[in-house]
């Protein structure tokens, strides 16, 4: 079983009953967040970029929870590699096997917001699941290489202007043909102001048969429920 619930943005967290895996972090100054990031236990943080709204409060968690930070190895080590706080390097292509399961890095077609990082996703395999994490990005046509991962879950940013919009998070789904799809980055600021509303009239003509669940700020799904 695993529980993930989105709190915000593009943070959200991981549950398979033992472990806990939280994404890109950013609850203070987020309008829409859900909790405080005093109020987060997380085990594990995993930041896709080193843009401000996907950075967030990690160092603050990551301190309090003990929490290990994993990404792209020059990010990781950039800024957080003299904090103390023990990462989990990694690069794109690559699995690291952890105590939940693993994470492989895939691509991302974003800035890195770090020098000579690339931004990228996550496929995380945790709780017998494997969810797709895409972080900041374009369609891309190696989207359908995530096809043979299996994806059970997949997290889509639709808000446009920085990632891709509804239209073509809707065209990835069909190229990841996941169990579920969950939209994200979209509505926390005037410039990705929209509804998921969009988004999901597009899985019913680009993605049709691929289910959708569109969550809340503080909503949890479990899969499978
Ligand atoms: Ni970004
Ligand atoms: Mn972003």
């Amino acid at each position: 079983m695993l529980k993930i619930t989105f709190l915000g943005h593009a943070c959200f967290l991981l549950d398979d009953g033992t472990y806990r895996v939280l994404t890109d972090p950013f609850l203070s100054g987020n309008p829409l967040a859900a909790v405080n990031s005093g109020e987060v236990e997380t085990d594990y943080i995993f930041v896709s970029h080193g843009h401000g709204d996907h950075v967030g409060d990690t160092e603050e968690i990551a301190v309090r929870c003990s929490a290990e930070v994993g990404g792209p190895v020059e990010l990781t080590g950039s800024l957080f590699g003299k904090s103390g706080i023990k990462t989990i390097p990694g690069n794109i292509g690559g699995r690291t096997y952890l105590p939940f399961g693993s994470v492989k890095l895939v691509p991302a077609i974003h800035g890195s917001g770090v020098p000579g990082a690339l931004a990228c996703g996550f496929i995380f395999e945790i709780g017998e699941k494997r969810v797709y994490f895409a972080g900041d990005t374009a369609l891309t046509k190696d989207m359908e290489l995530l096809r043979d991962e299996g994806i059970d879950v997949a997290l889509l940013p639709i808000g446009d202007v920085y990632t891709m919009g509804p239209e073509d998070a809707a065209r990835a789904a069909w190229m990841i043909r996941p169990g579920v799809v969950v939209p994200m980055h979209y509505g926390t600021f005037p410039i990705i102001e929209q509804t998921a509303d969009r988004f999901v009239e597009c899985m019913q003509t680009a993605a049709a048969g691929i289910p959708v669940r569109v969550l809340a700020p503080g909503e949890s799904l479990e899969y499978p429920d």
